[in-house]
């Protein structure tokens, strides 16, 4: 049966008594429903990745994997450590373990993941269950934004990964530096962006209306949960600047009437942009690091 999600549950994964500073305040909501939907989550978005890459599960073994903001649970990276990777966890929000969630989930994901997904071992999942704590062999977590992690050497990560993360960083521009100078030369890099103003998804373009005082004012007041507005264009832009062949594949469009009527009220920056710069809210960015030439 399915875990029934509630406010309540958030609250309990912050931990009472958490700094104010460290919450977001949506922190690391439950995204899906209950364990069911988040078990076919982690195990679908491992299927997508192994999709993309050369010989499937193969080109996994011993890889080192980056996930930027893995969110409420880590079964994902689990079974990719599962299938030989190894993988570090950076987010600035980590999610801490909740015995009244974590144990009931890693158990509902041990039990289908041999039948789902050929060749995986369940040893990482055992491990957590048994530590009872997001500790397993291959894994690293790190509770820290993309944009500081000078500790994660240069070079050394073959495989970056993220879902609905770049959308909140703080300082997108020093972050994606980052992760240039930490993929390895031919590194591969896969990179799911929502572009829409989170506080209102059938007006998805609503902040490009903001003055930069206003939008900066509802950024601080949410953590950046709202999302941080840059356009996909800009993000490719950064995306090369750092080094990356970078392709870029649309997977939501806003209604054109309503792209029109925001293009007339937006700030002067974003009337000046292409108008795909706009209808496109939704995509994903497949990076692969050039090598020096
Ligand atoms: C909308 S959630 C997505 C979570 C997960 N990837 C999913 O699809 O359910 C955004 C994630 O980005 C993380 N995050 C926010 N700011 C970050 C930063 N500066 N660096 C790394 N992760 C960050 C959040 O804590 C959260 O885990």
């Amino acid at each position: 049966m399915g875990l029934a999600v509630t406010s309540q549950h958030v609250a309990r994964q912050l931990g009472a008594g958490a700094e104010p500073t460290a919450l977001w305040s949506t922190a690391n909501p439950l995204e899906r429903p209950g364990v069911k939907e988040a078990v076919e989550f982690a195990i679908r978005s491992a299927n997508l990745l192994l999709g993309w890459l050369p010989r499937r599960g193969v080109f996994l073994a011993r890889k080192a994997v980056l996930e930027v903001g893995p969110g409420q649970d880590f079964g994902f990276p689990l079974i990719l450590i599962g299938l030989g990777a190894n993988v570090i966890l950076v987010d600035r929000y980590l999610a801490q373990w909740d015995e009244n969630f974590h144990p009931i989930y890693y158990r509902a994901l041990r039990k289908v993941v041999t039948k789902k997904l050929r060749g995986i071992r369940k040893r990482p999942i055992r491990e957590v269950l048994k530590h009872r704590a997001h500790q397993a062999r291959g894994l690293r977590a790190i509770q820290q934004g993309l944009e500081s992690v000078d500790q994660i050497a240069d070079g050394s990560i073959d495989i970056s990964y993220s879902n609905a993360a770049f959308e909140h960083l703080a300082q997108v521009d020093k972050a994606i530096e980052q992760l240039g100078r930490i993929t390895k030369p031919g590194g591969l890099g896969f990179h799911q962006i929502d572009l829409r103003d989170h506080r209102d998804f059938n007006r998805p373009l609503e902040y490009l209306c903001l003055s930069e005082g206003e939008f900066s004012a509802v950024l601080e007041a949410s953590s950046w949960s709202c999302g941080n507005r840059l356009r996909y264009t800009e993000f490719f832009e950064m995306f090369e600047q750092a080094g990356f062949d970078v392709r870029f594949k649309p997977n939501l469009l806003a209604d054109d009437e309503y792209v029109r009527d925001v293009r007339t009220r937006a700030q002067a920056q974003y009337q000046a942009m292409p108008i795909d710069a706009l209808r496109l809210v939704s995509g994903r960015f497949f990076l692969k690091k050039r090598r020096a030439s």
